[in-house]
């Protein structure tokens, strides 16, 4: 499959991503998981973007495509992709549309995550996320929490809380969300690849996504 997954912070992207990612065998690029991993490695990219994460700002927009360009190409990408978190604003939409028609790559269906503000806000202080960046599970002291010394049950590293995810922080993404990303509801509607989805069943969500692509083919 190769779907865009939209939706506020903490609407459940990374979730359903890993979900669909063990249905088919495509793989999940996350531009947050990307971007941590550089911050954590200490890289250029990590050290420029870390500034903007750690206050809930967007990082800008040239050096995502950057990254989006040359990930999107790689070998496997062929065998279908779940883009989570990206894209974020409509500048990222438009450029990804130019990308995707030079790579020649169709995409099946932009699926919009939708669950209310205070369900996130609920959600983001309570996930806990795998340390290890190559594992990156997610988990959730209410709804699935990791062992009970917080060790990640794929992996066994420690399982951390991320650092966006102080109350400051999380109200700041949520207002560059409404701002800069729910625009794009409204971009992907007119393009006619978009379709909303409940995310507070995750079974169920992904279940409404799979019968969806199906009915495509
Ligand atoms: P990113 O990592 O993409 O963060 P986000 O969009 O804020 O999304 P989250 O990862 O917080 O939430 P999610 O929707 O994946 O929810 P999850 O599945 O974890 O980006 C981080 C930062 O990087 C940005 O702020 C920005 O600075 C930068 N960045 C990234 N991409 C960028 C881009 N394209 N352009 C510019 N800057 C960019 O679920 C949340 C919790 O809820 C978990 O605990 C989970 O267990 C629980 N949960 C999920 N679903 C359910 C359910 N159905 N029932 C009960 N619990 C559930």
């Amino acid at each position: 499959m190769r779907i865009i997954l939209l939706g506020a912070p903490g609407a459940g992207k990374g979730t359903i991503a890993k979900f669909l990612c063990d249905f088919d065998g495509s793989i999940q690029i996350s531009t947050g998981d990307i971007l941590r991993a550089a911050v954590k490695a200490g890289t250029e990219l990590g050290k420029k973007a870390k500034g903007y994460m750690d206050r809930g700002d967007l990082v800008p927009d040239s050096l995502i495509m950057n990254i989006m360009e040359a990930r999107l190409q790689e070998p496997d990408c062929e065998k279908g992709f779940i883009l989570d978190g990206f894209p974020r604003t409509i500048k990222q939409a438009e450029e990804l549309k130019d990308l995707l028609k030079k790579l020649d790559i169709k995409l099946d269906l932009v699926v919009n995550l939708e669950v209310s503000r205070d369900v996130i806000l609920d959600r983001l202080t309570t996930r806990r996320t795998c340390s290890n960046s190559e594992c990156q599970e997610i988990y959730n002291i209410k709804s699935k929490p990791p062992t009970a010394d917080g060790k990640c049950k794929k992996c066994g590293s420690p399982v951390i809380q991320r650092d966006d995810e102080t109350e400051e922080a999380i109200v700041y993404r949520l207002k560059t969300y409404n701002e800069k990303t729910a625009p794009l509801i409204g971009f992907y509607e007119t393009e006619g690849m978009l379709e909303n989805f409940a995310s507070t069943n995750s079974q169920e969500t992904v279940e409404g996504i799979k019968k969806s692509l199906k009915s495509k083919v």
